[in-house]
């Protein structure tokens, strides 16, 4: 049970307005391109029209001879400094500006700087490049067929195969499937997308030739981590390397890699000793920067005919594009999928994954996911309603039988996951009733008798978040833990630093009520900063809903640290032991005594004022927090569509989200959260594919192509939650930030399927467009 604060205090629970919303509201918020620097000079790429090509030449004199133009580098200008290549997070290595050929449109080819961003992109075309194109794969499928040109001609290796992951009892999982009285199966891809945060990524990078430091200005999701990149492969020291990341505008995993941009900017502000600004356009964001997805899943279910499962068989081929650059910090290569067996009591199950080389943009970020969490997630629950259409069952009937129950938590699934607690039965049940799922069944039977498309999806998906622990992840080498640092100030007001960096989350208010909860000190007196790594201690970032798992905890942890030294000095003031204390948010007062009482401000006042003998002065702690375990929310949403006939448009009804991320911090807040992934998922499910023609033009680089949802489209959510907290964390917390991004997609589809199931639909790939759900019709003979 979490102790309850006053309003006035703000602790965990309290729905308080965001502090930062204030800057942002009034158009105050000071983003990268804010930064306007004395004497800053502007960067633009030159990028390739051809998806692969060989490079002949490269030809910069007319672009150089443009006045304003002070430099134009090419990567074999970068391969003099050995930075034509950079490594990845996977442990492969992509080109920064392309030397010998390009393998994707819209690749790195040249950097321009000029006086002006105008100037810049005008020298950008006159940059002469001659390409002899190559053949183009764009088919993972074909990329892996022996004959198919070797597109990654640096690797020893010359094929396209990246790497093969399996996980799990191979030999017993297909025993069971061979005896198996029922079997369901899907295949299912989940199409590339992209984030599309409405910021693009960008820097300004500040080298000051006379003290020797670098300071960067990035859209950076991990500050201390690029800090570290850019020391060990750029040589510069890392004391004299400062990044900043002040406002960020989303990031949902677009903004954790190093790109090739980013580099470039460097490089030239060291080569020029000025400051050099980057901006990407957003086209560029689309095009070239970290995607996400692009899995080719096939699951199947072995049960028996009572539909209790007891096999799973996931496979795999996962599309990494020119360069293996997926943000994964784990020991496999395939992230975290392997937490395919979701919400369901497997006794066997078997997991592989391919990964394949293609000539399209590098990436594989984990957008608004765990590393490969939402393909899973989607994957299980999609293959789910399959098995419940082959026993003829109803889904949420079938999802009952097999839940992990709740007695069995801790559990640890068949593919080596320990979850840490959960109840899914009560979150599903919580969604149904909300819903009136019974109603809506027999309502579905009437209107199909009239003709009409009706569906409702479930998914009652798990979570996987909050990454470390340190034996599993790390970037690099560096280990996955994080850290917050507070100092309280004389008046009892504080500061809070953290390793994390929020890219629109609310951590300045969420933050400061853990603060609030821990200490008494009221949210509104406790400052947060983020994002500086000359300030905040050292950290590995804000992606995959891990800042509350790691830094939210490492706040709780360090504010203890506080409350154990604050205890010392209360006994000092009150002339008693420390034994005798009893503490309450806010203040320590004496047994059976509650008015020989010191508040923390009191006690923050005599920590500087009056100190105690042998005690040293100030209030402040700092932990580095390495959890023992990840968190595994949940949630069940339920998804109600209708379905237009005549035009194959799907109409979201209704949407009910239960999630469960146990503890809150900020109930408003979550909601927000929630809201927001919902309204991605939405855009997922219906709208959104990065796709590629044969010759690897991108088809979806541009908002007219690759559509966001608005107001308009986008449906009145239900929320709701039970609450099932961690064991494990300092305050029963799990993250919750992207759960709603990972739930959903699986209850839209499952939605549209279930309308159109009684017509032999068993799946429809995302995302399901009008044209898709129409020529289904009309192949069915339901429109002509
Ligand atoms: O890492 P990221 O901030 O994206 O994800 P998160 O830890 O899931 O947190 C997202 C936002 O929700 C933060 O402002 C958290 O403090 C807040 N939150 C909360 O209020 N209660 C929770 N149990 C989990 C998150």
């Amino acid at each position: 049970m979490i102790h309850k604060t006053s309003p006035e205090v703000g602790g965990m629970g309290h729905p308080i307005k965001r502090k930062e919303d204030l800057r942002f509201i009034q158009g105050k918020g000071n983003y990268v391109d804010d930064v306007h620097l004395p004497g800053m000079v502007y960067g633009q790429l030159v990028r390739s029209p051809y998806a692969h090509a060989r490079l002949k030449s490269i030809n910069t004199e007319q672009a150089k001879k443009l006045p304003g133009v002070l430099a134009v580098i090419t990567g074999e200008d970068l391969a003099k400094a050995n930075l034509a290549w950079m490594p990845t997070l996977s442990y492969d290595k992509q080109m920064v500006l392309a030397t010998g050929k390009v393998l994707f449109q819209s690749q790195e080819v040249a950097f321009v700087v000029a006086e002006d961003r105008y100037t810049a992109a005008d020298a950008a075309e006159l940059v002469a490049v001659e390409y002899e194109e190559l053949p183009v794969l764009v088919d993972p499928k074909k990329a892996l067929d022996p004959d198919s040109p070797v597109l990654r001609e640096d690797r020893e290796q010359k094929n396209n195969h990246i790497f093969h992951w399996e996980v799990g009892d191979r030999n017993a999982t297909e025993q069971v499937f061979q005896n198996a009285a029922v079997k369901a199966s899907v295949q299912a891809f989940f199409q590339r997308c992209h984030p599309a945060p409405l910021e693009t990524c960008g820097c300004v990078v500040d080298f000051n030739r006379a003290t020797g430091k670098l300071t960067v200005y990035m859209t950076s999701q991990a500050p201390h981590a690029h800090r570290t990149v850019f020391a060990l492969v750029g040589g510069i020291p890392e004391q004299n390397i400062r990044v900043i990341s002040p406002d960020i505008g989303g990031g949902f995993g677009n903004k954790v890699p190093v790109y090739p941009g980013y580099v470039c900017a460097i490089v030239a502000s060291l080569t020029l000793g000025v400051p050099v600004k980057w901006i990407e356009t957003r086209s560029e964001n689309l095009q070239s920067t970290g995607f996400a997805r692009d899995y080719h899943m096939t699951a199947e279910i072995a049960a028996d005919r009572d539909g209790k499962m007891q096999a799973l068989r996931v496979k795999t081929l996962a599309d990494h594009g020119a360069f293996n650059a997926a943000a994964q910090p784990t020991k496999f290569p395939a992230g975290l999928f392997s937490i395919c067996t979701g919400s369901y009591d497997y006794p066997t199950a078997f997991c592989e994954v391919d990964g394949v080389y293609t000539n399209k943009a590098p990436g594989g970020i984990a957008y608004r996911c765990s590393f490969r969490v939402t393909e899973a997630a989607y994957l299980i629950e999609r293959v789910v309603d399959v098995l419940a259409l082959e026993l003829k069952m109803d889904p949420a009937e079938l999802r009952r039988k097999n839940f992990i129950p709740a007695s069995k938590f801790p559990y640890k699934s068949s593919l080596g996951w320990t979850y840490d607690s959960g109840n899914y039965e009560a979150a599903m049940k919580l969604a149904l009733d909300k819903i009136g799922y019974a109603q809506l069944r027999k309502e579905q039977q009437e209107r199909r008798k009239k003709g009409e498309l009706m569906g409702i999806g479930i998914s009652s998906f798990t979570e996987i978040v909050g990454a470390g622990p340190a034996h599993t992840f790390d970037i690099l080498g560096i280990k996955m833990f994080d850290s917050c640092e507070i100092r309280v100030h004389p008046t009892g007001k504080a500061i809070a630093r953290m390793g994390t960096k929020s890219q629109g989350q609310g951590h300045e208010t969420t933050y400061a009520q853990i603060v609030a909860q821990e200490l008494g000190i009221p949210a509104a007196d406790v400052s947060v900063e983020e994002g500086d790594t000359d300030t905040a201690p050292y950290g590995l970032g804000t992606y995959a809903s891990r800042s509350t798992p790691t830094s939210g905890a490492a706040t709780a942890v360090a504010a203890r640290k506080i409350r154990d030294k604050a205890k010392k000095i209360a006994a000092y003031l009150l002339e008693c032991s420390e034994n005798d204390l009893e503490w309450e948010p806010g203040k320590f007062f004496v047994k059976g005594a509650p008015s020989k009482a010191k508040t923390i401000q009191e006690i923050a006042f005599a920590a500087y004022t009056n100190i105690p003998p042998g005690l040293e002065a100030g209030l402040e702690a700092v932990d580095y927090y390495d959890p023992p375990n990840l968190t595994f929310p949940f949630g069940t949403y339920v998804c109600v569509v209708d379905i237009d006939k005549g035009t194959g448009e799907v109409k979201v009804r209704r949407f009910v989200a239960v999630d469960d991320c146990g503890n809150i911090i900020n109930p408003m807040i979550v909601e927000g959260q929630i809201h927001g992934g919902l309204t991605e998922g939405l855009g997922i499910a219906f709208m959104q594919q990065i796709d590629y023609d044969e010759s690897g033009n991108v088809q979806g680089g541009s908002f007219q192509d690759y559509l966001l949802p608005t107001a308009v489209e986008t449906p009145h959510w239900e929320t709701d939650k039970t609450c099932t907290p961690s064991p494990h964390h300092p305050f029963g917390a799990k993250g919750v930030g992207e759960s709603p991004n990972v739930g959903s997609p699986a209850a839209f589809v499952n939605a549209v399927v279930d309308a159109l199931s009684h017509l032999g639909v068993k799946h429809i790939d995302m995302p399901i467009a009008p044209w898709k759900v129409w020529n289904i019709l009309k192949e069915k003979g339901i429109t002509s």
